[in-house]
């Protein structure tokens, strides 16, 4: 079964289709006319997905062969960029056409940030393929690549057309991917859904059994939505979905490619919930629930323990400052009162960042 999100934003309104049967819903929606869509696709899916690819090439009009963009975060480059826009001007491809997103949230934000500029901007389909990928960055128009200063730098903002997040796609990610995309919707329990957060609680290692996978990207997509619609291009509210983030990106850059983005917001969104308590903002309590429950479920959040240690602190701290939810100077944190109540908190005392790290990393 399939189930249809609206995202609203005016003009820039868009559906998701969630569920086994998403592929099939979406392609039906993109028929008819004479739009030509430009296939990029992660090499790994277009290796194991065969079958779903067929189904794509089917249905629509594709130009040309489909453009490979390499596994990795290392693709999120000014040099796959340009390739990948020479490619599409090779295509001639035109306004009214489009570009199909196949991948996870590498190939989306790579191909999404050169929908945006391919010719000041045309449309893009965005097919996640990973748990992560169909729960967050497919949904809400974040594009970016990376630059050595740091993760998602340099990107714009542009709203996909349309999502498919087929749930089939999942049954050849490895259960590392599966545990990391989980990150991501306990992230959003952990922000404004304390009941969420209990069901996950109560399930504990089933949560994420393939049985209960399509409702919980869902609900999700249906938390994301409605942030997303209330605060398009994050000048308020929409910062609370960076919750573990900061701390998150921090660990990501330093492990230098050895931690996948979900678990390094997995060991984030601990950070964050730590910190809250040393800042006597938030129950000790819950902080123990959260670990436990990522005890449970398998995701690593010990900083000493974690891939890519050892961390130090000031390396950290730095990666921190440069983030770009900084803002007037001060480190921009989300922080939770309590489980399903994350908050904005700007006035970070460095020093006390910098010994809280510390004592995270012995
Ligand atoms: N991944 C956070 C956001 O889309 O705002």
């Amino acid at each position: 079964m399939t189930e249809t999100i609206r995202i609203e934003l005016g003009a820039r309104s868009y559906d998701v289709h969630v569920g086994p049967g998403a592929l099939a819903t979406g392609l039906k929606r993109l028929q008819g006319g004479k739009r030509r869509f430009a296939l990029v696709i992660d090499e790994n899916v277009l290796a194991c997905q065969s079958d779903r690819i067929s189904q794509m090439c089917l249905a629509l009009d594709i130009v040309g062969d489909p453009v490979i963009i390499p596994a990795g975060e290392g693709a999120k480059s000014f040099r796959q960029l340009e390739e990948l826009s020479s490619a599409l001007l090779s295509m001639e491809l035109e306004r009214g056409d489009a570009i199909i997103a196949v991948g996870g949230g590498v190939t989306g934000d790579l191909a999404g940030f050169a929908a945006a500029i391919y010719k000041r901007g045309i449309d893009v389909i965005q097919v996640p393929t990973t748990l992560l990928s169909m729960v967050d960055s497919s949904v809400g128009g974040k594009t970016a690549i990376n630059t050595s200063q740091g993760k998602n730098l340099i990107g714009v903002f542009h709203q996909p057309a349309r999502v498919i997040a087929d749930t089939g796609f999942l049954e050849t990610l490895p259960r590392r991917e599966i545990l990391a995309g989980y990150a991501e919707i306990l992230k959003a329990a952990l922000i404004g859904d304390a009941d969420l957060f209990k069901q996950l609680e109560t399930a504990g290692a089933n949560s994420i059994s393939a049985g209960r996978i399509p409702e919980l990207i869902a609900g999700a997509v249906r938390f994301k939505a409605s942030i997303v619609a209330a605060d398009e291009r994050e000048a308020g509210s929409r910062a609370l979905l960076n919750l573990g983030h900061t701390f998150g990106h921090a660990l990501e850059s330093e492990a230098d490619g050895k931690l996948l983005h979900g678990e390094a917001v997995a060991a984030g969104l601990a950070l964050a919930f730590d910190y809250s308590v040393r800042q006597n903002l938030c129950p000790a309590e819950d902080a123990t629930k959260v670990k436990r429950h990522l005890d449970d479920i398998g995701l690593e959040y010990g900083l000493p323990r974690l891939r890519g240690a050892p961390f130090t602190a000031k390396a950290m701290l730095d990666r921190m400052r440069h983030d770009k939810k900084t803002s007037g100077g001060h480190i921009r944190l989300i922080l939770a009162r309590g489980i399903g109540d994350a908050f904005i908190h700007d006035q970070t005392d460095m020093s006390d960042l910098l010994t809280f790290l510390k004592d995270k990393i012995q």
